[in-house]
């Protein structure tokens, strides 16, 4: 499942360095001090209870909000500006809990949006229709069918893409993800509103991905059946404050973990 070869970037370890990271909203600490990193073609999931800080964590990573305190780096530079077109541009792409499709354009257009937000084909030279673009255009159409094929969306590659039942538009933003050549995806309830099969389907095409391309993910998911069997380290957030990380086995028996979930249920 290798990516279409587009003068990748060289991988280097980690993938993801979270470093002291701290957000405050007004009075309330929404991230306290979080550490954690992440390895090339590594699953970990981020867990915790309600309120947690696991969004908060993602919308730093993608750059949708700049930390009151702290770092992150991507293969050991720094994101800086904290923007989300800077995070893409560095290989850190996401998909959303309500998926966003664009519905008024086709599967395969919506993936080939991935392939140009790789930052390689400026509006410019889309808008004046420079010989540069047409090249990039089908280098994108490539990669949208190269994506498409391996994720067994190419009979609905002309479909309206909202059309498409949930599970294939999960698994078409993820192709649009993937298209744009990312170091590493962030997965927000990639679970939500799919039924069993559609979930283990995910599941596997999920742990393909990571084998086959290098690609990190890093998962946020209220479904434990589903984070247990998919990822292989797991960091739990309580209060804004990483309290464990470890293999899953180890964590369902971690007496802090047990009680920051019992404490909620
Ligand atoms: N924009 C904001 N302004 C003020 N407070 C916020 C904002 N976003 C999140 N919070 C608060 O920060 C804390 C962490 O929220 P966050 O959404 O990151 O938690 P979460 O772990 O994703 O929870 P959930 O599992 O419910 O999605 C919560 O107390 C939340 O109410
Ligand atoms: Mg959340």
């Amino acid at each position: 499942m290798t990516p279409v070869d587009d003068g990748e970037r060289p991988v280097t370890s980690p993938v993801l360095q979270v470093e002291e990271l701290s957000v405050q909203f007004g009075g309330l600490c929404a991230v306290d001090e979080v550490s954690f990193s992440v390895e090339p073609a590594e699953i970990v999931g981020l867990i915790g209870p309600n309120g947690a800080g696991k969004t908060t964590t993602f919308n730093c990573i993608s750059g949708v909000i700049v930390p009151t305190e702290g770092n992150i780096l991507i293969q050991g530079q720094t994101v800086t500006p904290f923007t989300p077109e800077r995070a893409c541009a560095m290989g850190v792409l996401r998909t959303f809990q309500n998926v966003r499709l664009f519905g008024e354009l086709s599967l395969r257009e919506n993936i080939m949006m991935g392939a140009y937000s790789a930052g390689r084909c400026s509006m410019v030279s889309a808008m004046l229709r420079l010989p540069i673009h047409a090249r990039l255009e089908r280098e994108a159409a490539e990669r949208a069918d190269h994506w498409m094929d391996l994720l067994g969306l190419m009979d609905y590659a002309d479909a309206g893409a909202t059309s498409l039942p949930l599970g294939l538009q999960r698994v078409a933003e993820l192709a649009r993800a993937m298209a744009a050549n990312p170091q590493i995806v962030l997965l927000d309830e990639p679970g939500a509103g799919l039924n069993k099969v559609e979930k283990e389907r995910l599941s596997d095409i999920l742990r393909s991905i990571a084998a086959e391309t290098n690609c990190a993910l890093l998962v946020v998911d209220h479904d434990m059946g589903l984070v247990m069997g998919l990822v292989e380290r797991l960091v739990v957030l309580d209060f804004g404050k990483l309290i464990a990380q470890g293999v899953p086995e180890e964590m369902v028996r971690h007496p802090d973990v047990v009680e920051a979930y019992l404490g909620v249920a």
